[in-house]
């Protein structure tokens, strides 16, 4: 079947990897933004959600993306916490996610949350790609801002090349000894099969056209089937947050995952004394290329479409639940959401 372009549903990208590897500093460079060094302790302590549309995926992949050959909208990045202390977080943004990024410093190679990383996904099937992070670290490093890695690999100097292709062959052997057959990505074929490792520097964007041309081909290549669902139906999600808004009350910040929400519509949400039956007061968005955990302006829209960040105004919230589901009821058996949500 023929699919408009605008009823294709965003692809959600969840980025995963150990503590300190550089997974908010990739998207603060991606979105042109700074989230990484307002963060207490400089660690993410919540899951994030950002949309970011096609213009900017193109703008900041030059070359390596002509938005020409692609219909998605965009891409809806998911920053996932790489502490230990937060399994259930990184288990959330995983579940989540069409596709996901590992984000593996390539000094400190593996660690053991890149480990679990890499678990979370296979259980739940989701591809991805490695990007292997802070290539502008590598002693003798001659940084080329912005560049493909490809060019700039070769504008190194031979000790140079030598020493990142030896953290790069780390990883890859690292990769299979997990169990997954890696190369570097523009050595893979098949993206199905293997998995494509893409050197990357968050600091100097080196690499990271490279890394968006990746996930726009895996989108939609791989992923166009699973993005041309309806859009328009009652809508799917996850909370992610539980905040007071001045003027609102307690809000939900929310991932939309599935169909639709609009103003008005009866909404179910799981909370600590079990689920929570309203009706939507506001949906506030937040502008594109912001992160939803610390943006202040948010549009009010009648209506949003998966896949999306966006919070949620409703009475009612104050015992909704992070990481629980919430569901629109519309024209469905309200008795039967509310067992759906219940049972999840
Ligand atoms: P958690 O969310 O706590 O797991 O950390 P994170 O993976 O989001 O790491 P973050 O982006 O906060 O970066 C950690 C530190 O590494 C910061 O000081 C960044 O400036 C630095 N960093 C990230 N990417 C790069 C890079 O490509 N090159 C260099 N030189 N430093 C980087
Ligand atoms: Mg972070």
């Amino acid at each position: 079947p023929t699919v408009e372009p605008d009823s294709l549903r965003t692809p959600i990208v969840a980025v995963l990897g150990h503590v300190d590897h550089g997974k908010t500093t990739l998207l603060d460079t991606i979105r042109g933004s700074a989230v990484s060094e307002g963060e207490a302790g400089a660690i993410t302590q919540h899951i994030g959600a950002t949309a970011v549309p096609l213009e900017t995926v193109s703008e900041m992949a030059g070359d390596l993306v002509d938005p020409t050959d692609f219909d998605l909208p965009g891409l809806l990045f998911i920053d996932t916490p790489g502490h230990h202390s937060f399994t259930t977080l990184r288990s959330r943004g995983g579940a989540l996610a069409d596709i996901a990024v590992v984000v593996v410093d390539v000094n400190d190679g593996f660690q053991p949350q890149t480990i679990e990383a890499l678990e979370i996904l296979e259980r739940t099937g989701t591809p991805f790609v490695v990007a292997a992070n802070k290539v502008d670290t590598t002693p003798g490093w001659n940084p080329k801002q912005g560049s493909p890695i490809q060019a700039s690999y070769e504008s190194q100097s031979e000790a140079a090349r030598g020493r990142l292709d030896e953290n790069l062959y780390e990883i890859i052997g690292d990769l299979s000894d997990e169990g997954f057959s890696a190369d570097l990505y523009w050595r893979v074929q098949n993206f199905a099969k293997n998995v494509g490792v893409v050197p990357i520097s968050a600091i100097t964007s080196e690499g990271v056209p490279d890394l968006l041309a990746v996930l726009m081909g895996l989108s939609q290549r791989y992923m166009k089937e699973q993005m041309a669902v309806d859009t328009t139906g009652p809508g799917a999600g996850t909370v992610l947050e539980v905040k007071d808004e001045r003027g609102f009350g307690a809000t939900v910040d929310i991932v939309l995952y599935d169909g639709s929400v609009r103003a008005g519509d009866e909404i179910v949400v799981g909370g600590t004394d079990g689920p929570i039956v309203t009706e939507v007061r506001a949906l506030l968005q937040p502008r594109p290329n912001a992160e939803i955990r610390v943006e202040k302006r948010f549009d009010k829209v009648e209506e949003v479409r998966a896949a999306a960040g966006i919070k949620v105004a409703a009475p009612d919230l104050d015992d909704a639940m992070a990481g629980a589901p919430i569901r629109v009821v519309r024209d469905r058996d309200q008795e039967s959401v509310i067992e759906e949500v219940e049972s999840e």
